[in-house]
């Protein structure tokens, strides 16, 4: 692969697993410093072997992204290891509670919004500043499919990644002076653990296959590639929108 992020430095949140740890492998296979960022540890310590077994580079940072203490703590220990610098930040880190809106609990409903939602800001506003007076910067926040159409269910999760999309229009605006482009990209179902209560039950599992235009759900891999496409140079003119990558879902 051509290093087209070499000497950038890039700070993935959850990317300990699934799609997290898929777009830290392919932007560091790109060239991209990677700051891998969960609260597991253990997890991220293999992310990083793995990135380093094949020749990349990347740092662990443990922090849970909704604590805005530890991610005061975050963007000091990010600061001291990268001299002050970011060009990429990935707040991919998210959860989901899917149960009637009548059953919801205040604590579940908080757990969701703010693990998907005011994560993304605390994250933006720690790091935006180690962004700016470079002339290139690419914040991705991962929304959903259920940013633009739901499921019952998904109140919570839905009311979240909703509301993202007005945060990355907004942020996009208030730095693309600074060419730092803020997009979402919206998966459609991929095979991650956040889906396992629906893959580990067969009917729901055939039932959302059965939903999903081109027959298979999405790889991780995939939602990826279109994360480096959206961090390279080519992608400068793309800012304050959602890219949709669901295997045709939203289309019907
Ligand atoms: N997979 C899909 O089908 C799909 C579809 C649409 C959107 N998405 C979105 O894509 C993103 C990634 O999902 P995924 O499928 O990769 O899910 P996943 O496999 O369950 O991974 C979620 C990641 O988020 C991290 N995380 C959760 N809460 C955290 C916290 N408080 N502090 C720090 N890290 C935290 C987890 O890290 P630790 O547990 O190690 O802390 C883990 O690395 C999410 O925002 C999700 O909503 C996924």
């Amino acid at each position: 692969m051509t290093q087209t992020l070499l000497g950038k430095i890039a700070l993935i949140t959850g990317a300990s697993k699934g799609l997290g740890k898929a777009m830290a492998l392919a932007l560091a296979q790109a060239g991209a410093n990677i700051a891998l960022v969960s609260r597991d540890e253990a997890k991220l310590n293999a992310v990083a072997a793995e990135i380093r077994g094949s020749g990349g580079n990347a740092s662990v940072f443990v922090a849970d992204v909704t604590d805005e203490a530890q991610v005061a703590k975050l963007r000091a220990a990010v600061a001291a290891q990268f001299g002050g610098t970011l060009h990429i930040l990935i707040n991919n880190a998210g959860i989901n509670i899917r149960k009637p809106v009548t059953d919801f609990t205040l604590a579940e409903w908080n757990s969701v919004l703010t693990t998907n939602l005011t994560s993304v800001f605390l994250l933006c506003r720690a790091f935006v500043p180690m962004m700016k007076g470079r002339g290139y910067g690419r914040i991705i926040n991962l929304t959903s499919m259920m940013s633009h159409i739901s499921l019952p269910g998904r109140t919570a999760y839905s009311a979240s990644k909703t509301a993202l999309l007005g945060f990355n229009r907004a942020l996009a605006l208030e730095l693309a002076d600074e060419k730092i482009t803020v997009n979402g990209i919206s998966p459609g179902v991929c095979d991650t653990e956040i889906n396992t209560p629906l893959m580990q039950n067969p009917e729901l599992r055939a039932q959302f296959l059965s939903k999903i235009p081109v027959g298979r759900f999405g790889e991780p891999s995939e939602i990826a590639k279109l994360a480096l496409y959206l961090c390279s140079e080519d992608a400068g003119f793309i800012t304050g929108t959602d890219v949709v990558i669901d295997g045709g879902w939203t289309a019907q």
